[in-house]
């Protein structure tokens, strides 16, 4: 099979779905930097590199903000793994397949999970959730910020209040938020919060970015029991129990990150390169900058979807800024165009989860894709794309809409 050792040559394309976007080039360009060991203090200088850069970009003055190797799930079950001893009680609020995520890795820790639910595409008000942790008296309330199945974005500010008036730990996954929506960790009263690269922060899936606060630290650090092998004479573990991942060993990987650099995995370093080159571009470009970019594209982008006709999914007061939901017209075979949108014009768009599959199309406007062309480009070969599926939309009134969004040129 000739093609086996051909050189890989992905094709290209405008990746305008929920995540992976396509990756900001300079990122790109940090991946290809040569490698180093991983005690180089070059390396270790740009561990610290990575800590500080985002802190920044969770707007925290965590000292233990670094990144987890592995997708953003990885950076969920670090801390969840880290934080639930077993039986420990933990409140999942879920209107969405991420809510349902959190369950299912709280369960896994082996938590007594207590779930709140709303109907996907609605948010929680605040005093259901402190009604909730009044009720089932939990350690911790793990919440998603931007459920991506559903495109809505769970407020956060009076939770995290909440929390805090119950002195419960509070969790949020910012992992399709993080950088393109307002995530600011210390204001929002947020004691742990993980997030990815390959949304609003234009990187490759495979780093997972966490911070962590000294309520948290304190928890977790009581677990703490070192691997045999690098374990230093006379250390004594916590009274705590042993955390069940060595992998997701928080007080393991808060040792790596520190100065005494105590060895745990070899860290990923073209990722780490990647982790590091998104951070510095998100704050190069300024938070409030960057965070009003994502937010007029995915205005433009819900513009030029309502322009042709079309039905945005769920509560749009509550709706992320950079991911949109559109509900697919009847008699229109969602996948279909999906496909043809790839075919035709080399560009990705989703459809959602569980009872959302089939029913809308999810349109991303993230990172180095919250552009004026990408957006265009975007309604234009829907507009043609659903007119050949059988669903006239006016003609040119999504781009004109979002053109208006944009100001014309
Ligand atoms: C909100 C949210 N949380 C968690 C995940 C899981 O991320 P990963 O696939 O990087 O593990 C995703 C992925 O889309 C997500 O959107």
């Amino acid at each position: 099979m000739a093609e086996l050792y051909e050189q890989l040559n992905p094709p290209p394309r405008l990746l305008m779905g929920p995540g992976p976007v396509n990756a900001d080039p300079r990122v790109l360009q940090a991946m290809s930097m040569p490698l180093l060991g991983q005690f180089d203090p070059d390396f270790t200088g740009y561990m610290n590199q990575v800590m500080e850069l985002y802190r920044g970009v969770f707007q925290t003055a965590n000292h233990w903000s670094f990144v987890v190797n592995g997708t953003a799930r990885a950076g969920i079950e670090a801390i969840l793994t880290s934080i639930i001893t077993p039986g420990d009680r933990v409140l999942v609020p879920v209107a969405g397949r991420f809510g349902q995520l959190l369950c299912e890795i709280a369960e896994r820790c082996r938590a007594e999970v207590h779930i709140i639910e709303r109907p996907w595409g609605e948010v929680f008000p605040a005093d259901q959730v402190e009604d909730a942790i009044v009720a089932h008296d939990p350690k911790l309330v793990a919440v998603v910020h931007g459920d991506t199945s559903t495109t809505m974005a769970q407020p956060l500010a009076d939770i995290g209040k909440a929390c805090r008036r119950h002195d419960r730990l509070l969790y949020a996954d910012a992992t399709a938020t993080l950088g393109g929506m307002d995530f600011p960790v210390d204001a929002w009263n947020i004691d742990a919060a993980s997030a990815g690269l390959q949304k609003c922060l234009s990187g490759p899936p495979g780093s997972a970015p966490i911070t962590i606060n000294e309520r948290v630290a304190e928890v977790v650090l009581r677990r703490k029991h070192i691997e045999q092998g690098i374990r230093p004479e006379g250390f004594n573990p916590g009274d705590g129990e042993m955390i069940q991942s060595n992998y997701f060993d928080l007080p393991m990987l808060m040792d790596y990150w520190s100065e005494s650099r105590l060895n745990h995995h070899t860290e990923a370093t073209s990722a780490l390169y990647a982790a590091r080159e998104c951070a510095r571009v998100v704050l190069a470009e300024g938070l409030a900058a960057r965070i009003a970019r994502h937010e007029r594209a995915g205005r433009a982008l819900s513009a030029g979807i309502e322009a042709m006709g079309l039905r945005l999914f769920g509560d749009t007061r509550h709706k992320m800024h950079n991911v949109t939901g559109i509900e697919v017209p009847d008699g229109i075979d969602a996948a279909a165009v999906i496909r043809a949108m790839l075919d035709d014009f080399a560009i990705e768009i989703g459809t959602s989860f569980g009872p959302m599959r089939g029913r809308v199309w999810r349109i991303g406007t993230m990172g180095h894709n919250a552009r004026k062309d990408a957006v265009t480009n975007t309604l234009a070969a829907l507009e043609v794309t659903l007119r050949r599926s059988g669903y006239a939309a006016p003609a040119g009134a999504g781009v004109d809409a979002a053109l208006a969004v944009f100001g014309d040129s």
